[in-house]
């Protein structure tokens, strides 16, 4: 019985996760604590993760209905992540692990938003990832549940982040991909955008892409509904071009889809349906987003780890794709 803290960001989360289900995945979303100054508020994140991780730790043990007692382990989120943040999880993780003398598990939140996958899905290897969130736009290797290969990452925005930044130059609030999800549905594609020079085989680029969306709406010769729609659509087709590059080049069992961008519906259905690989995997949509549960699903993954049974215990702020602790 894993008690899962994840505090990275601006969600607030604590989860019970036992035999690769989650038993409760409670969240406090600080979103509207940040929306007024358009990002997250590195100082005020900290601070409402203080305020608020007991609470939630609260209702994650009553809707599951377990006691502290009956947990085995605990895991924390220590990284890549906000350092502050990271930490309030890590200090109430920690305190909770000594006060109850069971082992803490140290995890890397990408490794969650992949493991995220193993609610719903029995996961194949090898596999090939695409992650793609406010943070990171990568395409990984998995050959097996144990190593992570960088294929792709971005040489500019993340995914999320051009939504966001469409967003703000559409008027819409923070964060942006929701709300450019829902004005896309009262448009259609008619706008021209290009799909990005391709730099390199290895690199994403959506900088060009940002440029074209404001000229066309500095051209004023389109709606803001039919612009939020195709630049949704053209980021669809960018992810799966790249994909389908990677997937003619070596035969992966599954492809596992992750990250907060797969919480749009489209990109979802257009990855699903238009590559060469059959068995492609997406979280439920409040598993693709910021959550402790994913955290608690990573975290036994790493209990089944044939060679490292013991991860050092730190905040990482910068951690790349690697286990925390371990070269
Ligand atoms: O995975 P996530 O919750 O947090 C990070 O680890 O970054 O991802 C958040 C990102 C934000 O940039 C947000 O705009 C984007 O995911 N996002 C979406 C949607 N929901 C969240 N992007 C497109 N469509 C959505 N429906
Ligand atoms: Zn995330």
């Amino acid at each position: 019985m894993i008690l899962a803290f994840e505090t990275s960001c601006d969600e607030t989360s604590v989860a019970i996760v036992k035999d690769g289900q989650i038993l409760s995945n409670e969240l406090y979303s600080q979103i509207r604590h940040h929306r007024k100054f358009g990002g997250v508020v590195p100082e005020l994140a900290s601070r409402l993760h203080a305020e608020y991780v007991d609470q939630i730790l609260d209702r994650a043990l009553a809707s599951a209905s377990v006691n502290l007692s009956d947990i085995s382990h605990i895991a924390v989120t220590v990284g890549p992540g906000l350092e502050g943040a990271l930490l309030v999880g890590i200090t109430a993780a920690n305190t909770l692990a000594q006060f109850l003398n069971v082992p803490l598990i140290p995890v890397n939140h990408l490794h969650g938003h992949i493991f995220a996958a193993k609610d719903e899905f029995k996961l194949r290897f090898p596999a090939i990832v695409c992650l793609a969130s406010g943070g990171h736009t990568m395409i990984i290797e998995m050959p097996d549940p144990y190593q992570f290969k960088f294929l792709c990452n971005t040489m500019d925005d993340a995914c999320g982040e051009a939504f966001d930044k469409v967003a703000r130059m559409l008027d819409l609030g923070y964060p942006g991909g929701p709300q450019v999800e829902q004005l896309a549905k009262s448009g259609a594609i008619t706008v021209p955008l290009p799909h990005p020079v391709k730099p390199k085989k290895n690199m994403f680029s959506f900088s060009g892409l940002k440029t074209a969306v404001l000229s066309a709406i500095n051209s004023q010769n389109y709606t803001r509904e039919d612009v939020a729609a195709s630049f949704q659509f053209k980021v669809a087709e960018i992810l799966a071009y790249k994909l389908e590059f990677f997937i003619k080049q070596h035969h992966y069992e599954q492809l596992i889809l992750c990250g907060g961008v797969f919480a749009n519906q489209t990109i979802r259905s257009h990855l699903s349906n238009s590559l060469s690989i059959e068995n492609v995997v997406v979280p439920s949509l409040k598993l693709c987003t910021d959550n402790a549960g994913m955290i608690g699903l990573a975290a036994e993954s790493y209990l089944q780890h044939p060679k490292i049974q013991q991860f050092k215990m730190s905040c990482y702020p910068q951690l790349g794709l690697n286990f925390p602790g371990v070269k």
